[in-house]
């Protein structure tokens, strides 16, 4: 008789060990998150924003500032969210210890905890870009942020990282052979080598969309698209690869692996593909971006990893929500959003539009409330429980 009240005792143990683990914070929850680019006149509010996100279930956001009306409006969501340290704010970043300081102060720190701001991305795509003094600020800016995030307290709860684009690559076919290329390796290793020490991992932007534009003749779309093909073979690592995607991440684990860092993990931090584009981009099609963001989507769900690195599960935040009316650049560059200006899905792969996201939040507060009702029911005879076995 006893031991089968000590069984019950543990069954309720267990049943409280996983509500508490529900709790712990996680710098990126599942596999699928989002980029929020605002660089438009006519989206929906950072409110009617969040409302759209907690309905889609996408809990990982990336924005390109720290506008203070997104943090307000984030607040309390549960949202998680990387902030940007706009490129424009590096060199003065670098510069003054100080100022990085106030940066982190006024930007992440006073609006913590309410709004989860889980990392700061210091820059976007700075090496292999055509400013060489920012090449040479980036390190600074990232210690600075660092250690006044650190003074703060938050270096466990907010991660310091910055993103590249494939410029930084040279040789990426096969992924086997890609490497830094030789005038960014100098700026690179020692960027990596910090952040091998605080823990962070590499950010790629990585975009299929933009590698089979460049070679249509020898890139069948479909590998790019996440369709069937029979794909390649890396001779060297005697791998397949049946998606461009996956293929460009190797290529990166490749390169840090020849730059000394093998053990690093790489997070997709922007991946796309345009609905619209120029007459020279013809790839940029509605069917394409659906086909591709479909797949991808659907790729991330299965929450595994790539050939070269079957345990470094693939995390990938999208590019974008919106289409963007006021960036320049060609036509492809204002058509990358799943949704339109007025909050309606661009195209159908299983988001639901603004007007409809509203309704279904209220069915899921609805559902929430029953389940938590059901919790607290639970937990009362659990209590009831361990009070009768106590009597005995
Ligand atoms: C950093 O900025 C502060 C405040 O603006 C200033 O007092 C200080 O002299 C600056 N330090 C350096 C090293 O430029």
């Amino acid at each position: 008789m006893k031991s089968h009240h000590h069984q019950l005792l543990f069954m309720f143990l267990v049943f409280f060990a996983q509500k508490i683990e529900l709790l712990t914070a996680e710098t990126f929850t599942g596999t699928y998150g989002i980029n929020y680019g605002r660089i438009a006149d006519n989206i929906p509010s950072p409110n009617e924003v969040a409302t759209l996100l907690r309905a889609a279930k996408i809990k990982n956001v990336r924005i390109y500032d720290a506008d203070q009306s997104v943090l307000k409006a984030f607040s309390g969501t549960g949202l998680q969210l990387v902030v940007g340290l706009p490129n424009g704010f590096v060199k003065e970043m670098s510069a003054n210890a100080s100022h990085a300081m106030t940066w982190v102060k006024e930007n992440v720190q006073a609006f913590l905890p309410k709004t989860s701001i889980r990392g700061i991305a210091v820059g976007n795509e700075i090496l292999g870009g055509g400013d060489y003094e920012l090449w040479e600020a980036l390190l600074g800016a990232v210690k600075n942020i660092y250690n006044a995030v650190d003074k703060l307290g938050l270096a466990d709860v907010v991660q310091i990282t910055t993103s590249h684009s494939q410029a930084v690559f040279d040789n990426s076919y096969p992924p086997s052979s890609c490497i830094f290329r030789e005038n960014i390796a100098q700026f690179m290793k020692p960027l990596l080598e910090f952040f091998s020490q605080i823990g962070s991992p590499f950010c790629l932007n990585a975009y299929p969309f933009l590698a089979y534009m460049s070679d249509p003749e020898n890139i069948d779309i479909n590998y790019a698209l996440f369709q069937k093909t029979k794909g390649i073979y890396d001779m060297k690592t005697d791998l397949h690869y049946d998606n461009m995607l996956d293929a460009q991440i190797d290529a990166t684990y490749a390169a840090l692996e020849d730059a000394g860092f093998k053990k690093m993990e790489v997070i997709v931090t922007e991946t796309g593909w345009a609905s619209l584009g120029d007459a020279n981009e013809a790839a940029a099609t509605v069917n394409n971006a659906r086909t591709f963001n479909y797949n991808l989507r659907k790729r991330l769900a299965k929450k595994k990893g790539t050939p070269l690195r079957p345990k470094m599960v693939v995390k990938a935040y999208i590019f974008a929500i919106f289409n963007e009316n006021l960036k320049s650049g060609p036509t492809s560059e204002r058509n990358f959003g799943l949704f339109k200006p007025d909050g309606s899905i661009s195209y159908d792969i299983g988001f639901h539009g603004l007007s409809s996201a509203e309704s279904s939040l209220l069915s899921l507060k609805a559902v929430q409330s029953g389940l938590t009702k059901s919790y607290i029911l639970i937990l009362t005879i659990s209590a009831a429980a361990l009070i009768l076995f106590l009597k005995q």
